[in-house]
């Protein structure tokens, strides 16, 4: 993804809407917060997550990790915070953090590592024994109920997408459904998978589905744009694909289509 002005306020959008989908809770893993110490965001991003986290748990000491840039544009200043840090670090190289953690988070995670369960495996030694590691990520496949996805072009270039995934040997979005097995094969135990719907447009009755959807289906247009954006700058994208851009954007914004992912 670009590491831009445009992606990073993405990126802070995925944050509210991931706020609608856990009504207002950072986490779903059991933590008991009196004993919860040392917290990693691995992947942070613009921090958001971290931040509001540091906020609401000031005994506790985050540390906010991503591979890329820290200088990118943050909503919020964190100098007020004295629990929180961010540092450079990838995740799929070895882990030299100070302390263990007690908690673990990641998110929005599915299409930037090449071998997620090596990830997993640093989270597992970097963990205190009864410490959890918590992943909040979407399947790419894009479905629908009514079958209004079939034969569009956003079920092509999803496709497409994941096809060359495979090619670069980056699993665009595919991962999620092995988490379960990769966690209980490394040495979690007590491993809980929950598969949660997101609408892709505002098509659900749910008033809050509804608002899921409004806000996706935004994000998604952003998060199409911006690969596009980034293949471009890097000479992948050619010209007959701005073409397929706008088709897809199309898609995107019909009403007719009721999409969804599994989250
Ligand atoms: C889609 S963003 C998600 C950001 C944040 N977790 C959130 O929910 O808003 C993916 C993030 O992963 C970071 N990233 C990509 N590869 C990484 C790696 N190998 N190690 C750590 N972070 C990585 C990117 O720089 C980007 O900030």
């Amino acid at each position: 993804m670009p590491i831009d002005e445009i992606e990073s306020k993405r990126l802070d959008l995925q944050h509210h809407i991931f706020h609608l989908t856990l009504e207002g809770n950072l986490f779903r893993a059991p933590l008991d917060l009196e004993r919860v110490r040392n917290v990693l965001d691995m992947g942070t991003g613009t921090g958001f997550w971290a931040i509001d986290f540091a906020k609401l748990y000031p005994q506790t000491k985050i540390v906010g990790s991503d591979v890329s840039s820290l200088e990118r544009p943050r909503s919020y200043v964190k100098d007020d915070l004295p629990n929180l840090t961010f540092v450079l670090a990838n995740a799929e190289e070895e882990w030299k953090f100070e302390d263990r953690f007690d908690y673990i988070h990641g998110r929005m995670m599915t299409v930037v590592f090449k071998d997620v369960k090596r990830v997993f495996q640093h989270a597992f030694d970097s963990l205190q024994p009864g410490g959890w590691l918590e992943m909040q990520d979407p399947y790419s496949a894009i479905k629908s109920k009514d079958g209004s996805i079939d034969g569009t072009t956003w079920e092509a270039v999803t496709d497409k997408w994941v096809k060359s995934g495979e090619a670069r040997g980056v699993p665009f979005g595919t991962e999620p459904p092995n988490y379960k097995r990769y966690m209980e094969e490394i040495g979690f135990v007590d491993v809980h998978e929950e598969v949660l719907v997101w609408p892709t447009g505002p098509w659900m009755e749910d008033q809050r589905m509804k608002e899921i959807g409004k806000w996706w289906k935004i994000n998604h247009v952003q998060a199409w744009q911006a690969f596009h954006r980034r293949s471009t700058a890097v000479g992948e994208a050619k010209e007959n694909e701005d073409a397929e851009l706008e088709k897809l954007l199309k898609d995107i914004m019909n009403p007719e289509i009721h999409g969804y992912v599994d989250l």
